[in-house]
């Protein structure tokens, strides 16, 4: 049933949004309600314009129309300051944290803690520490931010957001980079907040978590807000067909596996947290690589690539064994990693998609050192449409791209190059349900033409269902194995992790 019928209890009320940028509407008609103490979703594919819609709404972007009510009253916010200061406090999907910052700074920045006209730090670590307390988490305030990993630093922007008394709290995909427990202690702490008569809006891919945690849900799609719903009355299948506009049949595809010879091994890897890791994969495999977070799948696997040194250990590929001492060693070697952070390791913010995706490939595309332009926007043509990536032209800047997209730009780059090993540090991290299947299908038809493919995940489900064989880390070492993957479960995995 729809009740997207105006409200005379809510908080918020958005109506008749309307933005555009250069060359997109990114809306084009949209409304949105919220009440005290409930959980509003905001769902949809990758740039539908949830983010955009929040920011018009926190003042980080101004509507070209359109209404905002605050209790009632009509509001327009110059800047997320003036928005905070109204009661609206908010988590951005892009951080808003100093990374040379220690975290304690980080969480008061814009409204230092003062003693006297006087600024304490010491007050600040104090206020901090009760606020980790509260989320159940255990950080040195100390710290600088850009020393923490992106799950931690998520949890400092919503220790931040908690840090002010608000009436509203906007979240864009506060979970994409969290663990299943520290899901369910921000859960927790959702709830609570809700009992406090907040109001939520909560921006996610994950529909397990919007069916769990959401009251209400409403659904964008190409720029609109096309329907609100109760949760309870809308099952998940309905809800995926809302988004994509179609539905679909098969969320988590599996093609039949025909496995090659054995054809990458590892042997007594160790550096950093990691100690002596042994595995291998086969040709036309899928290892998955679950853990918790910090377990150190990610440092296992910038191991691999060279990224970071180490102490020990051999890496052999098709037999032979590989010296590989930084990423160019290992893309010669044949291995291709897609890194969990896409901002930082990833993409130029600043160059255009069309740069991004020539970037390293460049020299394979050039002839007696020109490079073949129409080769290189053929190219880029192709993966534009084959992973749907929606861009306004070539030339828009990375930046600017929803944040889903910026992960497929990423993928469309390393397609272009010759692997026969890839790794996907988790892939599906903030991408849409549609694009989420186009992944799958795609790490299928990889493994398919003989690629070994390692895929790393927190996501218990979705490794499940894709690989084919799944090994557990904890603390830095292999836990265990699952390779019957019949009986695996997600209990299974938690008990390897913990
Ligand atoms: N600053 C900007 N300049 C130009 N275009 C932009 C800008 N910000 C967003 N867009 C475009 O507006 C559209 C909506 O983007 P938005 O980030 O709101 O999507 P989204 O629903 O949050 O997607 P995702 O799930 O991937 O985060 C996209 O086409 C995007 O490329
Ligand atoms: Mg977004």
């Amino acid at each position: 049933m729809k009740t997207n019928s105006p409200n005379i209890t809510s908080i918020l009320q958005i109506t008749g949004i309307r933005k555009a940028f250069p060359g997109v509407q990114a809306i084009s008609r949209a409304s949105f309600d919220l009440n005290p103490g409930e959980i509003h979703a905001l769902v949809g594919e990758n740039g539908a314009g949830k983010s955009t819609l929040i920011k018009i709404l926190t003042g980080a972007h101004k509507a070209d129309s359109g209404e905002v009510l605050l209790d009632g009253k009509l509001v327009s916010f110059g800047s997320p300051l003036e928005a905070r200061r109204a009661g609206i406090a908010a988590i951005y999907q892009e951080f808003s944290l100093i990374p040379s910052l220690p975290v304690s700074a980080n969480i008061f920045l814009g409204r230092e803690n003062t003693t006297h006209g006087l600024i304490s730090p010491r007050r600040e670590i104090k206020d901090t520490i009760a606020l980790f307390n509260r989320l159940g988490l255990k950080l040195d305030p100390e710290t600088p931010v850009g020393n923490l990993s992106i799950a931690h630093q998520q949890l400092v922007e919503i220790a931040k957001a908690l840090a002010t008394k608000s009436q509203i709290l906007v979240m864009d995909e506060p979970t994409a980079a969290l663990a299943p427990h520290e899901v369910e202690s921000l859960f927790g702490i959702l709830r609570d907040l809700k009992s406090e008569g907040i109001g939520i809006i909560f921006i996610g891919h994950r529909l397990e978590e919007i069916l769990e945690i959401a009251d209400r849900v409403t659904v964008m799609r190409d720029g609109a807000t096309i329907g609100t719903w109760n949760i309870g009355e809308i099952t998940r299948a309905e809800l995926i067909s809302q988004m994509v506009g179609r539905p679909i049949e098969e969320e988590y595809p599996k093609s039949k596996a025909i496995f090659g010879e054995t054809y990458f091994e590892v042997r007594g890897l160790t550096g950093g947290p990691v100690r002596d890791i042994s595995f291998s994969a086969r040709r036309g495999e899928i290892l998955g690589l679950a853990g918790l977070m910090g377990a150190g799948r990610t440092e296992v696997v910038r191991l691999i690539f060279g990224a970071d040194n180490k102490s020990d250990g051999q890496i052999i590929i098709g037999g032979e064994k590989c010296d590989i001492n930084s990423p160019k060693d290992a893309i010669d070697c044949g291995i291709c990693l897609l890194t969990e952070d896409r901002k930082a390791q990833g993409l130029i913010l600043m160059a255009s998609c069309r740069e991004n995706f020539a970037l390293p490939n460049l020299e394979s595309w050039s002839h007696l050192g020109f490079v073949d332009s129409k080769r290189e926007i053929d190219r880029f043509s192709e993966r534009v449409r084959s992973l749907n990536i929606r861009l306004s032209s070539p030339e828009q800047r990375a930046e600017d791209l929803s944040g889903g997209n910026q992960q497929k730009l990423l993928v469309a780059r390393w397609l272009e190059t010759n692997f026969e090993v890839i790794i996907f540090d988790e892939p599906t991290r903030g991408i849409d349900v549609g694009a989420k299947h186009e992944m799958y299908l795609l790490i299928n038809e990889l493994a398919a033409r003989g690629k070994v493919v390692i895929v790393i995940s927190s996501d218990l489900l979705e490794i499940l269902e894709i690989a084919d064989r799944i090994i557990v880390m904890r603390e830095g070492q292999i836990s265990g194995e699952i390779s019957d993957m019949a009986t695996a479960t997600q209990e299974k995995i938690m008990a390897l992790a913990t």
